[in-house]
């Protein structure tokens, strides 16, 4: 089947756009969408009414799908491979924060677990008029700009993640002791090398709590000006959601989080989502 589809850069270091896909396509354009995501590691796929199962099909082209959820839906279940994350409280009602607001922080998913998830693939099904923006920062970009004692200073350093930390810091509560005993905390290269590319990238975000073998206000500082470093503005992509968006990104070199920029009592986002399973990082 024709398959010309065009790829556009939305920013000079990361994302593409992507136009003239259709549902039929996805098969015969994914050499090229492949491609696009070594290259871009955020693509937009404009216009891209996929069903649930053609959704679940395309993240599986990337790898496996991760299946163990920590977080509770609102309604108190773990939620499944592909799942829907929306403003909604248990009874259906739209709700300002159903989940605890963790997704405001800069984060990359998973990154508490041994092996933090390769990739997201996040569907527009329901978005507000404007607003319910999704921003990502380029720990790429980031990493090669910093000053050359800064990489000396980090290089060969590892760093602590761990999901109770984020409750603590962000949601400010306490875990649970069925979420302590889930998440254990991992530690993994504060400098992590891309498995296909080879490129360097910080990995900070919101898990980030400490440097292995480093005094603790050394560590909270050190990562506190590398997490300020990472999201600067001018390595942050703000996406502003069109319905029929769907968009994929790669969890080993960007850090994402949700802007609360929408009346979130008033209007619904609803949005289907799964998560790739990723490696080890080196
Ligand atoms: C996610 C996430 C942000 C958003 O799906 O992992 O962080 O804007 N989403 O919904
Ligand atoms: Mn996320």
């Amino acid at each position: 089947m024709q398959c010309a589809i065009t790829v556009s850069p939305l920013t000079p270091t990361f994302g593409a756009e992507v136009l003239g896909l259709h549902p039929q396509t996805v098969s015969d354009s994914w050499p090229q969408l492949r491609d696009a995501f070594r290259t871009h590691r955020l693509l937009v796929l404009r216009d891209l009414p996929l069903d649930e199962m053609q959704f679940t099909l395309l993240a599986q082209r990337l790898g496996p799908l991760e299946g163990r959820y920590v977080m509770r839906r609102s309604d108190g279940k773990a939620s499944s491979p592909v799942h829907l994350i929306q403003n909604l409280d248990a009874d259906g009602r739209v709700a300002a924060n159903p989940y605890g607001n963790a997704n405001y922080f800069w984060h990359t998913d998973k990154q508490y677990h041994l092996q933090p998830s390769l990739a997201t693939l996040l569907q527009a099904m329901q978005i507000p008029p404007t607003g319910g923006t999704t921003e990502f920062a380029d720990m790429s970009a980031a990493y090669e700009a910093l000053a050359p004692a800064v990489r000396e200073r980090i290089r060969g350093l590892r760093a602590v993640y761990s999901y109770p930390h984020m409750l603590r810091t962000c949601l400010k509560r306490e875990p649970t002791a069925e979420e302590i005993e889930k998440t254990p905390p991992v530690d993994h290269p504060l400098v992590r090398t891309h498995p296909e590319t080879g490129r360097a990238s910080l990995f900070v975000g919101m898990y980030c709590c400490a440097i292995v073998g480093m005094p603790p206000q050394e560590s909270c500082a050190l990562l506190a000006q590398l997490q300020a470093h990472a999201t600067d503005r001018r390595f942050v992509y703000a996406h502003a959601w069109q319905p029929k968006d769907l968009l994929m990104w790669d969890n080993r070199c960007l850090l994402h989080r949700a802007v609360a920029d929408f009346d979130m009592a008033r209007y619904r986002r609803v949005m289907r989502r799964t998560v790739v399973q990723g490696e080890v990082p080196v």
